[in-house]
């Protein structure tokens, strides 16, 4: 009597588990890659010209961190909510020193539901606030780090972290338009 109660008990906690696991399904790899190569093709030259863009990409309140931050040393986002984050896409900041920037990951490796991944940045230069000419191939990497909402596969918050020092460099702009 106590031996089949006992195998009751297992069989319900069993089943539990089993109906949570088909609620909330891990990332798969081919589903890390998709979203790492999605989330950071945002950033390509031109990408986002509407929020639809973004919408099937982050949720309405994704949250964005990298090093501008709110402020200096300010650990705060950068960016909250989508609509945020497609006016600092779409933002126009007056010239720029480079153009036709496309983004993709080198490598992703993924939890259930986190994705990280180095990302590499390739452009040109434009000539305008560098020191090197117009069309000088540009090239540097980073690293994201992206929380994906498991039912709808949305990303809902994203940290990235950026070797923008090295395209200063390239561009010629350390000691001349920098310090
Ligand atoms: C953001 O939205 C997701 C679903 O899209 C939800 O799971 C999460 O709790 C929300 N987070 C906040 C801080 O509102
Ligand atoms: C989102 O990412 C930031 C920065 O990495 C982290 O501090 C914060 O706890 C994360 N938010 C959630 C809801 O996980
Ligand atoms: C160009 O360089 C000047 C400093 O020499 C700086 O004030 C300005 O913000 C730069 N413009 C851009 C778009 O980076």
């Amino acid at each position: 009597m106590l031996q089949s109660t006992v195998i009751l008990a297992f069989a319900s906690i069993a089943a539990a588990a089993a109906a949570t696991w088909k609620d909330v399904k891990c990332l798969s790899d081919a589903e890390a890659s998709q979203i790492a190569s999605r989330y950071i093709a945002l950033y390509d030259t031109g990408a986002v010209s509407q929020l639809s863009d973004l919408t099937s990409i982050v949720t309405q309140n994704f949250t964005s961190y990298d090093g501008t931050g709110t402020g200096p040393y300010d650990n705060g986002p950068s960016t909250v909510g989508a609509q945020a984050f497609y006016e600092s896409l779409t933002a126009s900041t007056g010239p720029s020193s480079f153009t036709d920037s496309v983004q993709s990951p080198v490598f992703v490796i993924h939890t259930c539901d986190t994705v990280v991944y180095r990302w590499q940045f390739t452009a040109v230069s434009t000539g305008y606030n560098a020191t090197v000419p117009a069309g000088t191939k540009l090239a540097f990497e980073g690293t994201d780090i992206v929380q994906v909402d498991l039912s709808s596969k949305l990303i809902y918050n994203a940290t990235s972290s950026g070797d923008w020092i090295n395209l200063a460099r390239e561009l010629g702009q350390i000691g001349n338009y920098f310090p």
